[in-house]
């Protein structure tokens, strides 16, 4: 049995530090994943952080070729949606998420990390974020009320034993900035059905409007995923931030279709009020395939 990285159930932590990272030009993904695995040992890491590690499918297909499921490809092009709606691929080689209990462990950490890796991988985008109002995204609404509970969400998002890739799991990052402004020019009733819950209790709106964002991503469709969004930015530019898993890309994928109205769909409502800024996919491998490549470090205990 593979072990997933624990990070991804880390559940009711404050502050949160997503970095991406790109590969440097002529250098080689082996050594990236090497440095990335380092991070794991004692001589880097901090107590009380959590760290989860993930690579570009295609990198990590590179180093691991029979480690990953077969069919899973990077954000590698915009997904294009009714009236013009683009969702913009942003795809970088590696990601951290680093979290804590207090800004200032998962900046020292970050800051660490990104000294261990600056020879390989400079950063390349870089998002803070942390909780609003216990369990609330910057709209206002209860977000996760349909996420699976932790003890059913292993079944939901590793891939299964005897698969390729086996304990590892598929991460959708993609940040989306809010327009605050327009978002508050609705009442709570048109905001409720925007978004399909009612704001105060998160019950299912019934009827549910076909665009509401709970129809267009409606997991009986679609499947079942595992979210740990959180909101991030600033008191005048801010969203969230979409941290998405899955065994399966097509159920994320499909999701992401959904709601950008791709082949005549109707576009989810919620996108007239949030645009993704970024969106990339990772391989996020268990810490059994992750620390093979950790032993390689020549560096490693000293
Ligand atoms: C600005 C970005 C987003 C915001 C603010 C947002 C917010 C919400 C809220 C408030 C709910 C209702 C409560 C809940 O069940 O959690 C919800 C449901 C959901 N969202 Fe999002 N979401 C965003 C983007 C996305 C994206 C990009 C996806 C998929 C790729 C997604 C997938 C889902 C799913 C699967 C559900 C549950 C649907 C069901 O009832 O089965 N969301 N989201």
């Amino acid at each position: 049995m593979r072990t997933p990285q624990s990070g991804i159930f880390a559940l009711g932590t404050s502050s949160h530090a997503y970095l991406e990272f790109d590969l440097q030009p002529g250098a080689n993904p082996r050594d990236l994943v090497t440095a990335m695995a380092g991070l794991r040992e004692p001589r880097t890491t901090i107590g009380g952080i959590n760290l989860v590690s993930g690579f570009r499918p295609e990198l990590w297909r590179a180093v691991a070729s029979d480690g990953i499921p077969r069919d899973f490809v990077g954000f590698n092009e915009d997904i294009r949606g009714a009236e013009g709606y683009v969702m913009p691929a942003t795809q970088h080689d590696a990601v951290l998420w680093l979290s804590g209990s207090a800004y200032d462990v998962v900046f020292d950490e970050s800051r660490q990390a990104i000294a261990a890796l600056a020879g390989v991988a400079p950063v390349a985008d870089e998002t803070s974020s942390w909780p609003y109002r216990h369990d609330r995204d910057l709209t206002g609404f209860i977000d996760g009320t349909e996420n699976p509970s932790l003890l059913e969400a292993p079944a939901v998002l590793l891939v299964p034993e005897g698969t390729p890739g086996a304990g590892g799991t598929i991460l959708l990052l993609q940040k989306w900035v809010h327009d605050s402004t327009r978002w508050e020019s609705l009442d709570v009733a048109a905001q409720e059905r925007v978004v399909g819950r009612r704001k105060a209790d998160s019950v299912e709106l019934d009827p549910q409007p076909p665009d509401s964002h709970v129809a267009r991503t409606d997991q009986q469709v679609f499947g079942q995923i595992f979210r740990r969004n959180m909101p991030y930015g600033t008191v005048t530019n801010h969203g969230t931030v979409f941290v998405g898993f899955s065994a399966e890309q097509r159920r994320l994928t499909k999701m992401l279709d959904s709601m950008a109205g791709v082949n005549g769909g109707i576009r989810d409502a919620l996108t007239h009020y949030t645009r993704p800024l970024t969106g990339a996919f990772y391989f996020i491998p268990s810490v059994e395939a992750l620390g093979q490549f950790a032993a390689e470090d020549p560096t490693n205990g000293r």
